[in-house]
């Protein structure tokens, strides 16, 4: 697979294959996503990954807090800071509004049935049925920069994970049980959980799977000058 092959095929996938994936697989994508680049070469990032017993240690923790939290934001545990700015000005609201909007109607979930729209944002903390849960964790004392040089790790996985017929979907919604999650997996006080990721086979028989989110044209962000 060619890298305009992968970056267009990468989308987050929301349903999986029961299929386990063994750690060589995933040893194998991680030693070709630590390859991203990082100012400093400083390659702040860590992670950690779960499957079987693992998995329903978080998993149940998902369910209990961070379920509950989205229903409660008093309960939200990205106080922090917010896993979406306040106040988004209409231009990143209306994108925001609008993938939500064309992923649930490829669902059949109409906007007034509330219900199975928390279902499915349930789904995000049984990893959408991903057989690995991973999460990506940084250094407190990485600023702005770095932050962005996890992002790109974040991506690296994605698309090695592509490459390799795994599907990926990031999942900032284990944001609302952060610091749960950071007490289970004894994390040292200097570093905070950013965010998780369902990896697994995808099951590309679920309508969800062939949902490509829309993107705004080139011109629209991109000032060539000088030609
Ligand atoms: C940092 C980050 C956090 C995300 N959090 C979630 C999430 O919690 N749940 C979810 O279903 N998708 C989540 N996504 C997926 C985005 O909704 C998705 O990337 C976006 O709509 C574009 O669609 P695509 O990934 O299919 O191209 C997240 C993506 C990123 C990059």
């Amino acid at each position: 697979m060619n890298v305009e092959d992968a970056l267009k095929k990468r989308i987050s996938i929301r349903n999986y294959l029961s299929k386990p994936v063994d750690e060589e697989t995933l040893r194998t994508l991680f030693e070709r996503a630590r390859w991203s680049p990082s100012g400093g070469n400083m390659q702040p990032w860590k992670v950690i990954v779960v499957t079987g017993q693992a998995r329903e240690e978080v998993v149940k923790i998902g369910m209990d807090e961070a379920i509950a939290a989205y229903a409660n934001p008093d309960l939200r545990q990205d106080d922090e800071f917010n896993v979406y700015p306040p106040n988004l000005t209409p231009i990143y609201n209306n994108r925001r509004k609008q993938v939500g909007q064309d992923m649930y109607e490829v669902l059949g979930i109409p906007r007034e049935d509330k219900i199975s729209r928390y279902a499915h944002v349930g789904r995000n903390y049984e990893f959408f049925g991903a057989p690995v849960g991973v999460f990506f964790i940084i250094d407190r004392q990485m600023g702005r920069g770095q932050w962005a040089h996890l992002g790109m790790f974040m991506q690296s996985v994605c698309l090695a994970a592509t490459e390799m017929g795994l599907g990926t979907c990031i999942q900032e919604a284990w944001a609302f049980s952060r610091k749960s999650l950071a007490k289970h997996f004894e994390l040292p006080d200097n570093e905070i959980l950013y965010c998780g990721m369902s990896l697994g086979w995808p099951d590309m028989v679920a309508p969800l799977s062939k949902f490509r989110s829309k993107r705004e044209v080139v011109d629209s962000f991109v000032q060539f000058k000088g030609f």
